[in-house]
């Protein structure tokens, strides 16, 4: 469980974050949509504890996240994996020494427990194996396409198998069938880790399809958060635009029509 309160943060005179509020149930995956610039990755950087707050609270499984750092906030997180924006791989590491990179360097802490280093190989082969991408071991991640390198961003992260992941736009500048396959995966991660997923999108398919509430972060709070159902009814200009762009054909959508 993820309890949020009253989380503050200003840029400047910007205030990205204003009291923002947010509870994420243990096993759920939820997903946050919002414009671009709203603060979604801000967000994320918060609850994984990379960014601190002006002022309010992160409490993780009990834990106060926001008031950690150093080792101890190393030590906390050690469960959370994320998926950066653009995946972030080493460019000077083959695929095989990206996915193995965090059991090779924070092995001992690992959630499972019963690691050891011998096993990391056979690992990293499974971990690809389960993203769809045995045999590009060898491989740099300039030989891999934009999907390819998300796909292994991905391995890299169940490879050490968090119990919370956070996705910051997986699908963003993909292609619709390997956004597809990327939703496909965030479903079958969850399932197999049993985990927690929070993921930040503004592609609302991706929401659907991988979505057990959704919430829409805007004007530095979460605004609203339900299933997707009742979601998808709520009267507000955005939604009502998402709402528009999953049931009618664009072209209804030309203002000048
Ligand atoms: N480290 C930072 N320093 C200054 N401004 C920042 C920083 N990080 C984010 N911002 C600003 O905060 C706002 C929200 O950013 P972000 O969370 O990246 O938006 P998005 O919802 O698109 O992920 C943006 O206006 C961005 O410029
Ligand atoms: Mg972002």
């Amino acid at each position: 469980m993820i309890t949020i309160r009253k989380l503050c943060k200003s840029y400047g005179k910007l205030k990205v974050l204003d009291e923002l509020d947010l509870d994420i149930q243990t096993g759920e995956t939820l997903v946050i949509l919002g414009r671009s610039g709203v603060g979604k990755s801000v967000l994320l950087k918060h609850i994984i504890g990379i960014s601190k707050p002006d002022s309010g609270t992160i409490d993780v499984d009990g834990i106060r996240i926001s008031d950690l750092s150093g080792p101890a906030l190393y030590k906390a997180i050690h469960n959370m994996g994320m998926l950066f924006q653009g995946a972030a791989l080493f460019d000077s590491m083959n695929i095989e020494q990206n996915t193995g990179f965090y059991l090779n360097e924070h092995g001992a802490s690992m959630s499972d427990g019963n690691y050891s280093k011998q096993s990391i190989p056979e690992r990293v082969t499974e971990a690809l194996a389960m993203v769809g991408l045995e045999g590009t071991e060898k491989k740099m991640p300039s030989e891999l396409s934009g999907g390819m390198r998300k796909r292994a961003g991905l391995a890299r992260l169940i490879v050490y198998r968090p119990s919370i992941l956070l996705y910051d736009e997986p699908t963003t500048g993909l292609d619709p069938i390997t956004s597809m396959h990327i939703n496909e995966l965030i479903v079958k991660t969850q399932k197999e880790l049993k985990a927690t997923s929070i993921v930040v999108t503004h592609d609302i398919l991706s929401a659907l399809f991988v979505g057990d509430r959704l919430a829409l972060h805007k004007d530095g709070k979460i605004a609203y958060i339900a299933d997707p159902d009742t979601f998808m009814q709520i009267d507000d200009p955005i939604i009502d635009f998402l709402r528009k762009t999953v049931s009618q054909d664009p072209r209804l959508l030309r203002r000048n029509k």
